[in-house]
């Protein structure tokens, strides 16, 4: 990939159904998608983050007549769920579309033409099964015991005119663009399921409805409106002015990355890159694939109705806690088992017992025995090594959108830190130059991991930099020029505070 290079770094989530308040699997996702964001800006890079709800389509009509209200109210009284849910959560999206927007109507409006007057697009009779909760038609091969297979649920036997995408023209195409970009999808393995998918032969697929009214009309027959997928994927494109600011979106697309859930990743790295390649738009450069957080073995969902609330964890946990235990609890791409009990494991063994520990135990030395007075590191210093490492290791691994292992290097260097005071006990010594010395250093390393954790921890470890004397906000500070060692100044005053993640039971 080629990310390191560019001084541009655009990153989506996908757009959240709005039949259900966020749960865990939301802001799982949301939360890798910013702390990767917040990496980039770290590295100086100008950064765009978007995020969004997905409000068309019959599985909302449907959940806006369950509540008897307007699909409009309905879709009005959810999605700012969503949004304080991120505020919350403390996710810095740069913008948030909803796709009852008047700019997402154009954008896709003028998609759809495009697609059409490609020859892409056509008339024809549908007669499959349907999942509601999928918004997907599926064939009978793919149904399990005649259940759709991501929800378990019986599927609906639906015949009607529809217009079709003719994705089965693409598969060449695809192909080529998969060959020749080999690393564009992160985990690679998904690659191979992705080509190995396209290789068994692709069907059209039905773009529109004309039972639904719920959706954004086809601009040459507005009996239909266009079905659940192509609108949501266009949000990519219509958020950053596809139809709308011409000069807008070219400066801005291709993205990066698209982070998405395993669930989707048919939609967006086969149906999405077939529509833009018609429409003559250049398919987007990566796309990061996450696993499922299962609960009791399952997938989070409201369907399964094993849905925990991001929320009322955050009450129990903080939200540096919550976040920390998302992004460093499951390697990214895998799939991860939420349980209660392990996140508070988690939450005590690295951040109250490594990272509060140290924090708390660096204040308490520099109070007793350097006068509350933060001393100098030393430029030879046995941890400067470690720091050095821990640099190298955790950007490689935020490069690579592995945030679990980008923590896990970061936490090395507070290990090795931790380490360090214990072989030279200060606490025992007189005060004067040695106790100095091993303070200086411990607190230089600290700086350091301040700054490598920020993406994780972003209000936690801010308040630790000003614990430690240091002033103005790590988000102005740059990997590399700011975390070479030996720049923690002289005269800063150190002071302990209340504990920052006390212990759970
Ligand atoms: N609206 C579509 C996406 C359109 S994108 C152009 C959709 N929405 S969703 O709300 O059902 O879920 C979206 C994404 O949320 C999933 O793909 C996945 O990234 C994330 N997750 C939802 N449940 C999840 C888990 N239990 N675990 C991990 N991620 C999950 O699909």
């Amino acid at each position: 990939m080629t990310h390191y290079a560019a001084n541009k770094f655009s990153a989506t989530t996908p757009i959240y159904y709005v039949n259900a308040k966020p749960h865990l699997g939301h802001a799982y996702t949301t939360i890798v998608a910013d702390a990767v964001a917040r990496w980039h800006r770290l590295l100086g890079e100008d950064v765009h983050l978007l995020t969004g709800t997905d409000e068309h389509g019959l599985k909302i009509q449907q959940a806006a007549d369950a509540a008897g209200v307007s699909p409009q109210q309905f879709v009005d009284s959810i999605a700012p769920k969503f949004e304080q849910a991120w505020e919350r959560l403390n996710i810095t999206h740069d913008d948030f579309i909803r796709t009852t927007e008047p700019r997402h109507a154009v954008g896709v409006k003028k998609l759809l033409q495009a697609c059409y007057d490609a020859g892409d697009i056509e008339s024809d009779f549908y007669r499959g099964q349907y999942c509601v909760a999928c918004e997907a038609y599926f064939i009978d091969d793919e149904l399990v015991n005649g259940n759709c297979p991501i929800h378990n649920t019986p599927t609906t036997f639906v015949e009607e005119e529809n217009y079709f995408f003719r994705l089965s023209r693409f598969e060449e195409r695809l192909l080529k663009w998969y060959a020749d970009h080999p690393n564009c999808i992160t985990p690679g393995f998904r690659l191979n399921e992705v080509t190995g998918f396209i290789k068994t032969g692709l069907q059209d697929f039905s773009i529109s409805r004309k039972t639904l009214t719920w959706g954004i009309p086809l601009p040459w027959d507005e009996s239909h409106v266009t079905y659940v997928w192509f609108d949501a994927l266009a949000n990519y494109i219509t958020a950053v002015g596809y139809g709308t600011d011409d000069a807008a979106f070219n400066a801005n697309w291709p993205v990066d990355f698209h982070f998405l859930g395993k669930d989707i990743i048919r939609f967006h790295c086969v149906y999405w890159p077939a529509m833009l390649m018609s429409a003559g738009i250049e398919p987007p450069k990566g796309w990061a694939v996450g696993g499922w957080l299962l609960a009791g073995g399952e997938k989070m969902s409201k369907t399964t109705g094993n849905v925990v609330n991001p929320l009322d964890l955050i009450d129990d946990i903080g939200v540096d806690g919550f976040r920390y235990y998302v992004l460093a609890d499951t390697v990214y791409g895998n799939d991860g088992d939420f349980t209660y009990e392990g996140l508070i494991s988690r939450y005590n063994s690295d951040l109250a017992n490594n990272l509060g520990n140290l924090a708390a135990r660096i204040a308490t030395v520099v109070e007793k025995k350097c006068g509350g007075i933060g001393p100098t590191p030393s430029l030879n210093s046995i941890l400067a090594a470690a720091a050095a490492t821990a640099v190298a290791d955790t950007s490689a691994a935020w490069h690579s959108v592995q945030p679990s292992r980008a923590l896990e290097a970061t936490w090395g260097l507070i290990k090795a830190t931790n380490a360090y005071l214990e072989n030279n006990e200060p606490w025992k010594m007189e005060p004067g130059e040695a106790v100095d010395t091993v303070m200086g250093d411990a607190l230089e390393a600290l700086r350091i991991v301040t700054i490598l954790a920020n993406p994780a921890l972003p209000t936690s470890t801010q308040e630790i930099w000003r614990r430690i004397g240091l002033t103005g906000e790590i988000t102005d500070l740059r990997i590399g020029a700011d975390t070479q060692w030996g720049q923690y100044p002289s005269g800063r005053q150190v002071v302990k505070g209340e504990p920052l993640f006390p212990r759970k039971k």
